[in-house]
């Protein structure tokens, strides 16, 4: 049963199909980075609303950037896994592929995927609240809580999407112009409740496309999906994988 659905997939993978990916944390999760929801999850042992909020900044913003740096400290001890692989290699094997994660952690770019739209910022990277500047930060742990900015000396705050905050236009542009283009997409490691990313798959479907979604668990997009492996990224996708390339050797 799963061996016949992974080849039905693979066998709709043709190299001009424009294809599109959304991650979420699930696809992480084997590399040992928490997810939000599910057991151990982030928000089962923290409050939201203390920490990932504009308003949660302004009250504490040594607290909030305490939880970010304890949160890079766990991603910069973690490594791609085989989930994250595939879909580098498959960025250079599909012309018109787009890879929109929901992830912060950089695990993607890690892993060799070079045109990632992400939707909800890069925990490794810092914003200045004077001045807007983006910069790659790396230090673990920060060398002070909170940073500033080394060009004006202003706050810097984490370059990441809090709840409340709306997603960075250009890069939610690029994703419903994905999700109209493609015509498989593939919905690895989400949860699926929060928005926009959530209708990304809807409005794919809605323009044609048909919807793979790899999980372990249901959500509330597997009703709608035409292929549901109920199964890890990181089984799943090189599974996929292996296929491709067996169908191409034939
Ligand atoms: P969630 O924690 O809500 O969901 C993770 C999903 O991954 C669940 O559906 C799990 O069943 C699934 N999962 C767990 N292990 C998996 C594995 N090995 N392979 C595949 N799937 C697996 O995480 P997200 O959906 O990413 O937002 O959460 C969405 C957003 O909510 C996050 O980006 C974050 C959070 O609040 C912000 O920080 C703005």
């Amino acid at each position: 049963m799963l061996a016949e659905e992974i080849k039905s997939v693979a066998e709709l993978m043709d190299r001009d199909t424009p294809i599109a990916v959304l991650t979420g944390a699930g696809i992480s999760a084997e590399s040992g980075v928490p997810t939000f929801r599910g057991e151990g999850g982030l928000w089962r042992q923290f409050r939201a609303e203390d920490l990932a909020t504009p308003e949660a900044f302004q009250r504490d913003s040594k607290l909030v950037w305490e939880w970010y740096d304890w949160r890079r400290g766990l991603m910069a001890k973690v490594k791609p896994n085989p989930g994250h692989q595939t879909l580098a290699r498959w960025e250079a094997r599909f012309p018109e592929f787009a890879l929109i994660t929901q992830n912060i952690d950089g695990l993607h770019a890690q892993a060799g995927s070079k045109r990632i739209i992400e939707l909800h910022g890069n925990i490794w990277k810092t914003r200045c609240l004077a001045e807007g500047q983006v910069s790659d930060n790396n230090d673990v742990p920060l060398k002070e809580i909170p940073p500033r900015c080394p060009s004006c000396g202003a706050m810097l705050r984490p370059h990441v999407v809090w709840f409340g905050e709306s997603l960075d236009a250009d890069e939610l542009d690029r994703a419903f112009a994905a999700s109209r283009r493609c015509r498989l997409m593939f919905v690895v490691g989400t949860s699926a409740v929060v928005h926009p990313a959530a209708s990304l798959p809807v409005i794919a479907a809605q323009a044609g496309a048909l919807v793979i979604e790899i999980n372990p668990d249901p959500t509330p997009l597997t009703a709608e999906a035409d292929f549901s492996f109920r199964g890890k990224a990181g089984d799943i996708l090189p599974l996929l994988d292996q296929q491709l390339m067996k169908i191409s050797r034939d």
